[in-house]
């Protein structure tokens, strides 16, 4: 990933939803942030198939389910696992830092 990327503060890390999907406004963005069993994931919140918000989709371990058209997402790198989703969706380099959350943006 791009080393050069300042990491920045998304949320406490003490404030998200336990293997679930948390939604953080991040300035003009609205970020996805995954508690999963093997660590803590991000993407964009916008599903690129309609534009619906993943963070009021279904989450199973490392799987996104987008709550529009049931397209789905592996949160640990984007990859589309399930039409009618097809692209990667964006997704973030992330790390927990003194208890916070960071993403490189
Ligand atoms: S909007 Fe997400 S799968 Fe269609």
């Amino acid at each position: 990933m791009v080393g050069d990327k300042p990491w920045q503060d998304v949320i406490e890390a003490g404030r998200l939803e336990k293997n679930w999907v948390t939604r953080v406004e991040f300035g003009r963005r609205v970020i996805a942030v995954y508690d999963t069993p093997s660590g803590i994931y991000a993407s964009l919140a916008l599903c690129n198939h309609g534009g619906a918000d993943l963070c009021d989709g279904y989450f199973d371990g490392h799987v996104i389910e987008c709550p529009l058209h049931q397209g789905a997402f592996d949160v640990r790198d984007g990859k589309a696992v399930s039409a009618p989703a097809t692209r990667p969706m964006k997704v973030f380099e992330t790390r927990v830092e003194n208890g916070v959350v960071q993403i490189r943006v």
